[in-house]
């Protein structure tokens, strides 16, 4: 009886320390281009060391040129678990997913960023 008095106890103290709720809400965003930085090419080498980084920039570029600012948010992701064909960028939430992105990929990307916002 004392033991369940401690843990009704404990678990009224654990929800008042917790002040702050859980918030749910739509996200701001109707795109988000998430490019995997974490991918390696067949020699270990980290893609974020190479082309990946342009491939941000001129995404990045390609989104404020075209005035897309608070309807597209560009964001470095972790594994997205197709590691063997990157570099990887996906849109989301359209799940639509680009493999093996090249800096001449960048326009194909852009284009179809474009079409999901009509
Ligand atoms: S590390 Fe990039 S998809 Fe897995």
């Amino acid at each position: 009886m004392a033991c369940k008095r401690v843990k009704e106890s404990l678990v009224i103290s654990l929800y008042i320390e917790r002040k702050q709720k859980m918030k749910v809400k739509k996200s701001p965003y109707t795109c988000q281009v998430l490019v995997c930085t974490k991918c390696r090419d067949k020699k270990n080498k980290s893609y974020s060391q190479g082309d990946i980084e342009e491939i941000k920039k001129r995404l990045k570029k390609g989104v404020k040129k075209n005035g897309w600012k608070g309807q597209v948010r560009l964001s470095s992701t972790g594994c997205m678990g197709i590691c063997g064909d990157g570099p990887n960028v996906m849109l989301y939430p359209q799940d639509i997913w680009f493999s093996r992105v090249t800096i001449d990929d960048i326009d194909t990307i852009l284009d179809r960023v474009k079409k999901e916002l009509r």
